[in-house]
């Protein structure tokens, strides 16, 4: 329907409720209160002293994150944001900070970019609360990653309810600072699951850090294993808490969390240091990947068969991105609005940073099966907002093309084009020294040798060890592996492209118009268009595709005029796809690796029902199969997989982490199994069995 893959068993991940943002009035002091909870947002005191007081000095992070690789804190309520500014301004002003700060925060009623940049703030605050409010997303429930710093510091905003967003989150936290409204307004914030959540999150050493001396939070942090004790409260307060994680037993992490390969600590300076991850393929997950491991001080190899790099599917003059709406906001909803919102901050980045050819100025998307009542009573239902997505009449629609549309359309403002091969070389040239780029260098095979990854030329020789390789090669496989070790199809794709002179100048439009097909703007008086696809290996143009092509431009734009077949040029490439359309990203199943790699002996796994449970090799991780849309989901995509490499919090939340992991196939194949077993009577619990390639189902 609206936009995007279409399917039908998606469930809800995290439990969506709408975003509704706060309602802020101020006191008659100015200090801002909440129209719903009736309670300030900090004491008339001041935020900033707040901050320093209460969560800074309580979590002791100057002397915390004194030299170390990361440091993670939660917070339960961003509000305003005055304690993550004053976080990472203490943190900017110390140097002996950790090399990065991560900070997660949670938000039910988030302000709008408005209410950001308006609110009053502490001079020392004042110049980083213009960057976040530049930085300050659309208001979706989605784990927003917002980078400052050149991705030093790295702000995940999960807008919704904190118990449905903490038992979501993957990552070891050092300190958390709790700060809902007091807990008689706001009891949700101070639940008892609450505080068993965040023990699941809590790193061996982790602190907690409220104003709040309730009882029924004291109780509910010593109930969940931390140690509580009072501290001197200020600005009239008399006590305040502070608590240290000291469980009894230690929680038991998920398989899937993989330590790192290799010691985050260690510096990551120089170009010359050998490679902390081999990265296989320089298309745009490749390159993506290669910037998204620097940005936190790892270095890598970039191995590409090729002769330049994004020669393959990422080789396109240009293409589109832009989010999806659909019925139920599910997992592949989900994926792809944080996807998308991301790829507009990258390609933004890239097109006014590093002038690569590109814009954000938005994308339409015609609907033809539903009606524009339906489409805006689905938006309304969601509630999504304008600047994610707009049900437009094909008047309002045809207005911002420049062209007569015949339907209504989906208008998402932050999505646009960009030259995929540009964005791919901006993001290896940010890399900078991190990233080492070897052209030329096909990788045949994978081998296990001692506590490393060998990869290896077709005649066997080493090309490269290390502790680490990402396979980012299109489709994960690699030519001397035997059955492939996911169901991911090869897909041929042919673009077509005509002089715009060529064309009736109301035929063309301002901003890309997608539907059957797509059409972009000019771009140096030529219009790409299509793209017909197949099954097939063909790589020269076909005029029978280029036929469809042009169908697929007139029912775009209603072009009626015929267009001469012999003016077009165009682009044979190849695009790989899963069979369930999501990407397949994370950690490689060790019973896949060890048909992957030779020398490899996955240790037995015990439970395959979910992805979570199922045990990883070590330093093996895969960026593959992004179909159809990997502009809008590569540097997401690379996001995931810096972390999951680098033990850092992810920028996803569990459930899309389950929805794009390597081993749901093997779960999905051991359901099957079992559902098997069960109607033949057989003993449950065996693994599953054989290849998975047969199940393609595309
Ligand atoms: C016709 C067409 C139109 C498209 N339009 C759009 C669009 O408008 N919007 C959008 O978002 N997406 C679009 N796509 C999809 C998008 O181009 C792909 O999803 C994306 O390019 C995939 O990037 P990748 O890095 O995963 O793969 P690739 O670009 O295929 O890169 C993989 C790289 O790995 C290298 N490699 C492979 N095997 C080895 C090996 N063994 N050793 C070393 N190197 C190896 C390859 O040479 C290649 O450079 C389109 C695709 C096609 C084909
Ligand atoms: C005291 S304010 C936070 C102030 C903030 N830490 C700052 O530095 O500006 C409390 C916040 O908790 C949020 N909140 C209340 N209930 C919530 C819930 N169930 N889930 C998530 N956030 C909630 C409120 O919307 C409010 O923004």
């Amino acid at each position: 329907m609206a936009g995007g893959a279409r399917c039908g068993n998606e469930r809800a991940a995290v439990k969506t409720a709408p975003i509704v943002p706060a309602r802020i009035v101020s006191d008659d002091d100015g200090t801002p209160r909440s129209a719903d909870y009736g309670d300030i947002y900090h004491p008339r005191s001041g935020a900033l002293a707040q901050a320093r007081h209460v969560f800074l000095d309580g979590a002791a992070l100057a002397a915390r994150w004194r030299n170390r690789a990361r440091f993670v804190v939660l917070e339960t309520g961003f509000g305003l944001g005055n304690n993550f500014l004053a976080t990472w301004s203490a943190w900017r002003a110390d140097p002996g900070r950790s090399r990065q700060l991560h900070f997660i925060s949670i938000e039910q009623a988030p302000p709008t970019r408005a209410t950001i940049a308006s609110i009053g703030r502490d001079a020392v605050l004042a110049p980083l609360a213009d960057e976040l409010g530049r930085r300050w997303p659309p208001l979706t429930c989605n784990l927003h990653r917002l980078a400052f710093d050149g991705g030093a510091v790295e702000l995940l905003l999960a807008f919704g309810a904190v118990d449905a967003w903490l038992p979501q989150i993957v990552g070891e936290v050092d300190a958390f600072f709790l700060d809902g409204f007091a807990p008689a307004r706001n009891p949700a914030m101070w639940d008892a699951r609450l505080f068993k959540a965040m023990a699941r999150l809590a790193a061996a050493d982790a602190t907690v850090a409220t104003w709040s001396a309730a009882r029924v939070v004291r109780d509910g942090l010593r109930g969940a294993g931390f140690e509580v004790e009072k501290a001197p409260g200020s600005a009239g307060k008399r006590d305040i808490t502070r608590a240290r994680f000291a469980p009894r037993f230690t929680p038991r992490r998920s398989p899937r969390v993989a330590e790192p390969a290799w010691p985050m600590a260690a510096p990551a300076r120089s170009g010359r240091a050998a490679a902390q991850v081999v990265i296989v393929g320089a298309g745009l997950a490749g390159c993506a990947l290669a910037r998204a491991l620097a940005e936190g001080g790892c270095r890598s190899l970039v191995l590409e068969r090729g002769a330049d790099i994004a020669d393959g599917g990422s080789g396109n003059r240009a293409g589109i991105f832009h989010g999806v709406v659909h019925r139920g906001d599910g997992r592949h909803a989900r994926f792809h609005r944080a996807a998308a919102l991301m790829a507009a901050t990258a390609v933004r980045d890239a097109t006014e940073r590093d002038g690569v050819r590109g814009d954000v100025g938005g994308v339409l998307r015609l609907e033809s099966g539903i009606g524009l009542a339906e489409m805006k009573s689905l938006l309304e239902a969601q509630a999504l907002p304008a600047d994610y997505v707009e049900a437009l009449d094909a008047g309002a629609a045809s207005a911002i093309a420049g062209t007569t549309l015949a339907t209504p359309a989906w208008h998402y403002p932050n999505g646009g084009w960009i030259d995929p091969r540009g964005l791919a070389r901006s993001w290896l040239d940010r890399a900078g020294a991190g990233a080492v780029l070897r052209l030329r260098c096909n990788v045949a095979s994978l081998c296990r040798v001692g506590d490393a990854w060998q990869v290896r030329d077709g005649d066997g020789a080493a090309i490269a060890t290390a502790p680490t390789v990402a396979l980012c090669n299109g489709d994960g496989v690699l030519a001397g592996t035997g059955n492939a070790p996911w169901p991911i199809r090869r897909q041929r794709g042919q673009l077509s492209v005509i002089a715009a002179s060529c064309l009736p100048p109301a035929a063309l439009t301002r901003l890309p118009i997608a539907g059957e097909g797509y059409v972009l703007p000019p771009i140096d008086d030529a219009v790409w268009f299509g793209a017909a696809s197949s099954w097939d290996d063909d790589p020269a143009l076909r005029p029978e595709d280029q036929q469809r092509n042009v169908e697929r431009l007139a029912s775009l734009i209603g072009l009626r005029s015929p267009t001469a077949l012999r003016a077009l040029a165009g682009r044979v490439g190849f695009r790989f796809t899963s069979d369930d359309r999501l990407p397949v990203i994370g950690a490689v199943p060790a019973p896949i690796a060890a048909a992957l790699a030779s020398g490899f002996v996955a240790a037995p796994t015990s439970r395959f029902d979910q992805p979570r449970f199922i045990a990883r090799a070590p330093g093996l991780f895969v960026l593959a199969a992004l179909g159809s849309r990997g502009i809008a989901s590569a540097a997401f995509g690379a996001q995931l997989l810096a972390a999951a490499i680098a033990g850092a919090p992810s920028p996803a939340e569990a459930d899309v982490l389950d929805a794009v992991d390597p081993a749901r196939f093997l779960s999905r194949r051991y359901r099957r199994d079992e559902a098997a077993r069960a109607r033949a009577s057989v003993l449950p619990g065996q693994p599953p069995v054989g290849p998975i390639a047969g199940s393609a189902g595309t």
